[in-house]
């Protein structure tokens, strides 16, 4: 099967319209790269609602704070080439990095109040990052839907929000969240890990899944909940705390009980490597 690399903005501009003139609907699915089956599972929900699956692929400086892994971060072209094209992916834009900012780049887009908490509050311009690169990745390829996971569920929440503020003429589609065997949510960073690092990353996987236990058995109190999620983290040496949050969906502010839609989000280091997990638990009856 064929697929189409695109470096240009331009060019990716000129195939998207020419697509949609003849009256194709595009998907975009976002990614750095370095793709699994978390990714892959994105683009099987693209194709399911698009005629034409674009996806990007651009290890997004802006959203790297400094001291963070930018440089480091996986890459490997040929292998994502490969493996989007078996997922039936139609074309892949792949721009370099003075593409997307050239000489005096000076325009950015910004969320305001929900990257406070969360992410946003270790990470203070990542989402001013995720949200610029998105605004022109959609300005560039034009997409009716967009497909991202709900692993990075604050970055999908924010995104929500700036296409509704901005009126943006796209869809969001927040894809479940795709898991190893024994529970570890699928992210480019896992390679980071050692293997006992990687043993010991499953208290993120096992504090959530005991948090989604309790509130099921009706526990609204968050404090408890976290407390519960810590002695996970705690029990392993290598496993340091970024945050534990439980948070509404409206604001992704911290609430004190589980009365409304809530998410569980944790972002823990696991030696070097920083992983973050989260789950949105059903509400029983008496908290719906
Ligand atoms: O989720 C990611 O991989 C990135 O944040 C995104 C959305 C591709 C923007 O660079």
């Amino acid at each position: 099967m064929s697929i189409e690399v695109i470096k240009s903005v331009r060019t990716m501009q000129h195939r998207s319209s020419v697509l949609r003139q003849a009256g194709n609907s595009i998907a975009l699915v976002p990614t750095m790269g370095f793709l699994h089956e978390g990714h892959l599972s994105l683009v099987d929900i693209a194709r399911e609602k698009a005629d034409i699956v674009v996806m990007s692929i651009f290890v997004n400086p802006t959203q790297f704070g400094e001291g963070e892994d930018f440089e480091d971060y996986p890459r490997d072209f040929e292998r994502d080439l490969s493996l989007a094209r078996e997922r039936g992916v139609d074309a892949i834009f792949w721009p370099d990095a003075d593409e997307m900012y050239p000489e005096n780049y000076s325009t950015y887009v910004e969320v305001e109040e929900l990257d406070k908490h969360l992410c946003g509050a270790s990470r203070p311009t990542h989402f001013r990052g995720v949200t610029t690169i998105v605004s022109k990745l959609f300005n560039i390829t034009r997409p009716d839907i967009a497909v991202f996971g709900q692993k990075d569920a604050q970055q999908g929440f924010i995104i929500k929000r700036m296409v509704r503020d901005l009126n943006l003429p796209v869809e969001i589609i927040l894809g479940p969240i795709v898991r190893e065997d024994d529970g570890l949510a699928l992210s480019s960073r896992n390679t980071y890990l050692s293997d006992s690092e990687r043993e010991q990353a499953l208290a993120l996987y096992r504090g959530l899944q005991a948090a989604k236990k309790m509130v099921e058995s009706e526990e609204v109190d968050s404090n408890i909940i976290i407390e519960k999620i810590r002695s996970f983290f705690e029990a392993e040496p290598d496993v340091q705390k970024d945050y534990i949050e439980v948070v509404d969906l409206e604001r992704l502010a911290p609430i004190e009980r589980i009365d409304q839609p809530a998410l569980i989000a944790v972002a823990a280091y696991v030696g070097t490597t920083r992983l973050i997990d989260n789950i949105i638990p059903k509400l029983s009856d008496c908290c719906g």
